[in-house]
């Protein structure tokens, strides 16, 4: 396929998703993101495994929410609805906003008061989204936007839809159109436990079509202060430095049990202090800049490495969900501050070391 002919993900997968009218299928071309080889990090953990990190920061707004996005609101329009809503960590509000937007709708999101990343809500808010901060968490913002869309002619746009499981499948189809093979593990952040349950629908359907002989392990992190899958309990106050998946009672929670217990994988928990070293380094030694909720799949897989989990020739793929540019206060935040000097030469020189 030639770029000049790409048409977003409802097209390029259209066997394996709900048809559409031409004139209500809403697409920003998302979709179509890197497959990128690792070239320091993995030579340093493991030389014997092989890693690939899928680059979902490089959707039009910026994370792997407008795969599903695209679906749920083509949806929404071919039913006449006139608008849509969701509750977010702030991914999902900028890509619902972005689409309603292009789609001529209205949308609405509910985020926790002062805990959405700055580039996040600086989406919503230009798309021109009412934004309603609630004084409160994501899981108490989802059950209010469950509540309303109970009682008024309005569509939930968060991965409790159908159509946004839907969309985000297609990740899955793209890692194994690129590699030719399903990878032996493929490693993803748990927040609402949506995206790690559509990666699994997508790969059982290309096996059951006939596209790949074998499975992936799905092995899925969850941060440690917001890890209810993990301690098999609801978490009333979950707390993390990876905002977008700062969630105690993920509404997908038993699909994503069933996703690990049928592919044979894990579902563990990272401290943030791992999350941020693995931030840093995919920085720091690949050139890829994404969210700390993204990076906790690389220290999901050094932590998995340590104690001998893979085998020699395993492809892991490893999916950085959200660009880094969302976040750009935690990255200034962990980075060594800027130098200020006299504008002169031989200033700039001593600081770059050539005296
Ligand atoms: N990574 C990022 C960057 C996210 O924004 C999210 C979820 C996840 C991982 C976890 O995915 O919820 O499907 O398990 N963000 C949602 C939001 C909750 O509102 O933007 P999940």
């Amino acid at each position: 396929m030639t770029a000049i002919n790409y048409g977003g993900v409802i097209k390029r997968y259209s066997d394996f998703l709900p048809e559409f009218d031409e004139k209500n299928i809403i697409t920003i071309l998302e979709g179509n993101t890197p497959l990128i080889k690792s070239r320091n990090i993995g030579k340093k953990i493991n030389p014997h495994i092989e890693i690939y990190f899928k680059y979902e920061g490089l959707n039009p707004t910026g994370s792997f929410k407008d795969r599903g996005m695209t679906v749920a609101v083509s949806k929404a329009v071919s039913d006449g609805s006139k608008a849509i809503i969701c509750a977010s960590t702030g991914n999902t509000s900028a890509s619902a906003s972005a689409y309603a937007a292009r789609a001529g709708i209205k949308s609405f999101v509910l985020i926790p008061e002062g805990k959405i990343a700055s580039g996040k809500l600086s989406q919503a808010l230009v798309h021109g989204a009412t934004v309603i901060q609630i004084k409160g968490n994501f899981d108490e913002a989802l059950s209010l936007t469950r509540e309303i869309t109970g009682e008024y002619e309005i569509t939930l746009v968060n991965s409790v839809n159908p159509y946004r499981v839907e969309g985000q499948k297609t990740a899955s189809f793209e890692v194994v159109d690129e590699l030719g093979f399903a990878p032996a593990c493929h490693i993803l952040p748990v927040g609402n436990a949506g995206n790690i349950s559509a990666y699994w629908k997508g790969y059982r359907e290309y096996k059951d079509a006939g596209n790949i002989g074998s499975l992936p392990k799905m092995l899925g992190f969850q941060a440690e202060g917001a890890a209810p899958i993990v301690l098999g309990h609801v978490v009333k106050e979950p707390h993390t430095v990876a905002t977008a998946i700062r969630i105690g009672n993920p509404a997908s929670w038993k699909k994503a049990v069933l996703a690990r217990d049928e592919s044979g994988g894990v579902i563990e928990a990272i401290s943030d202090d791992d999350i941020l070293k693995a931030y840093s380094m995919l920085a720091q030694e690949e050139g890829i800049f994404c969210e700390p909720a993204s990076a906790i799949t690389l220290a999901g897989l050094i932590k998995l490495n340590g104690r001998n989990y893979f085998n020699n020739g395993d492809v892991c793929v490893l999916t950085l969900t959200g660009h880094g540019l969302k976040d750009p206060n935690n990255a200034i935040k962990i980075s060594k501050e800027p130098v200020v000097v006299p504008c002169d030469k031989k200033s700039v020189l001593k600081v770059m070391g050539f005296n």
